[in-house]
């Protein structure tokens, strides 16, 4: 009853090979084994920092013996687990500890939780943990762990709560950072609010994330906006930084909504007249024009511009709207110019004219007359013909 687990697992062996061949991890050879962990299979660390491996084991072998001493042991690279311990690098009796790791869980509680402090990339391989306790000695085979050390961090991840983000919308977003090393866990900053609160957490998986959290309320400024956060991971002997953006989308509804008119809102009755509607959304608006009438608004056109030929004093004014809501643009007023009074300002200035030019002509006249006059006093003047005469006499 009380033979050695191995040779057991030797004859369940055979049996097996039968009924369930290939479900056997290589590592194992020819052996069943008795002794379960569960981890997470699959680990990255960061180079010159720590790792914590969550580690629970289980067997149902009835010569596993709590009362009995428990002792955890790790392999590197393979299972070899006889007279050649080269494969063994930590033996929780104290009598192998290569790269200084800690058993921190309790065994006794089947908790085989370890702390890797200071890995390098050397330390990438795959582990493999044992037990021996009393007569039960048996190597988790075909549960290997796999350990990949990386010489750069990850980059921190940015969730944001809601998917679908909106103005006036509460959203929390949170900067994480996967933590292999909990003891000193990167420190996380964003542009967002400086101070907030750090935390650690354990996943389901027993492996530990750090994050930061904010709740903001959206508006249509955050469109656009680049959120980034850079997580710093304490290494032996300095820092190691990683840093994540994220840009957010948020949809709003229509502002600066404002109606223009081309060419002049001033323009005589018959002429083209175009009015151009714009404004601020997103998603992008639609726009609708209204004329104001006695009767309140009319709905005349849609589109951003709108052309008509005016004949009549009107106001008019455009509503943009889209999914999340509208806004209407302040009253154009199309005035058409009196052309009317225009042709009586200009035969007023003509009839202005024509007196002033009246009276100049008076004047010269008056002028070239007096003028006139004394040239026939010349004639008049006989002394000079009577001596032509008087000499025609003598
Ligand atoms: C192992 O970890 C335990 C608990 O964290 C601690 O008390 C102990 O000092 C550690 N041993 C070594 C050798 O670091
Ligand atoms: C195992 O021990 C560690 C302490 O090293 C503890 O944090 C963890 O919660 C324990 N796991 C379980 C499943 O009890
Ligand atoms: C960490 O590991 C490296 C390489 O193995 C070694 O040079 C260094 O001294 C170690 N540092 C500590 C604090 O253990
Ligand atoms: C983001 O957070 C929400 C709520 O906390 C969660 O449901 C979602 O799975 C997270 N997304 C990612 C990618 O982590
Ligand atoms: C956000 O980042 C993108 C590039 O990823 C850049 O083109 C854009 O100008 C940035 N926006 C702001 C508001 O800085
Ligand atoms: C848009 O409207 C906002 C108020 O809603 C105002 O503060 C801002 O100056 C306007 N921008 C432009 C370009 O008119
Ligand atoms: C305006 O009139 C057009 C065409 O008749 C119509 O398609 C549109 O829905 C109307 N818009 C509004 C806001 O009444
Ligand atoms: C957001 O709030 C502002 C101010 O209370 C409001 O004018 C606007 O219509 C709201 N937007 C949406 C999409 O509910």
């Amino acid at each position: 009853m009380a033979a050695l687990s191995e040779n057991m697992l030797t004859v369940n062996m055979l049996l097996s090979l039968f009924f369930l061949p290939g479900t056997l991890a290589d590592d194992c050879g020819n052996i069943i084994p008795t002794l379960k962990i569960i981890t997470p299979n699959n680990m990255e660390a960061l180079s010159g920092s720590c790792l914590q491996i969550p580690c629970t084991y289980n067997t149902d072998n009835p010569t596993y013996d709590s009362s009995k001493t428990i002792y955890g042991i790790w392999m590197k690279g393979g299972v070899n687990y006889g007279t050649d311990r080269d494969k063994v690098i930590f033996d929780s009796s104290g009598s192998i500890n290569t790269f200084s790791l800690n058993i921190t869980g309790n065994l006794k509680e089947k908790n085989c939780t370890t702390l890797f402090p200071n890995l390098t990339t050397s330390h990438t391989d795959k582990y493999f943990f044992r037990v021996e306790n009393g007569d039960y000695k048996a190597s988790a085979c075909a549960d290997p762990l796999q350990i990949t050390v990386k010489e750069s961090p990850w980059r921190p991840r940015i969730n944001i709560s809601d998917g679908d983000l909106k103005e006036n919308q509460s959203v929390t977003v949170t900067c994480s950072a996967f933590t292999p090393c909990p003891q000193s866990p990167p420190e996380l900053t964003w542009n967002l609010q400086q101070d907030s609160l750090r935390q650690t957490e354990k996943n389901t998986d027993g492996t530990f994330t750090t994050k930061i959290q904010e709740t903001i309320t959206l508006s249509d400024t955050h469109d656009g906006y680049n959120i980034s956060c850079s997580a710093r991971y304490p290494v032996i002997g300095g820092i190691k930084t990683e840093m994540t953006k994220v840009t957010l989308s948020v949809s709003y509804s229509p502002r600066n909504t404002s109606a223009s008119i081309s060419p002049s809102a001033l323009v005589s009755a018959g002429t083209w007249v175009e009015l151009s509607c714009s404004s601020r959304a997103k998603p992008p608006p639609s726009f609708t024009w209204f004329r104001i009438n006695k009767h309140g608004a009319t709905n005349v056109s849609v589109g951003p511009v709108y052309k008509f030929n005016s004949n009549e004093e009107e106001k008019f004014y455009c509503v943009a709207t889209n999914d999340l809501g509208q806004q209407k643009s302040s009253v154009i007023l199309v005035d058409i110019r009196d052309d009317q009074s225009s042709v009586f300002q200009i035969l007023n200035i003509l009839k202005i004219m024509g007196i002033v030019l009246l009276c100049t002509s008076i004047i010269i006249f008056e002028c070239w007359f007096r003028f006139s006059k004394k040239p026939k006093k010349e004639p008049e003047e006989p002394t000079y013909v009577n001596n032509v005469m008087v000499t025609k006499a003598s």
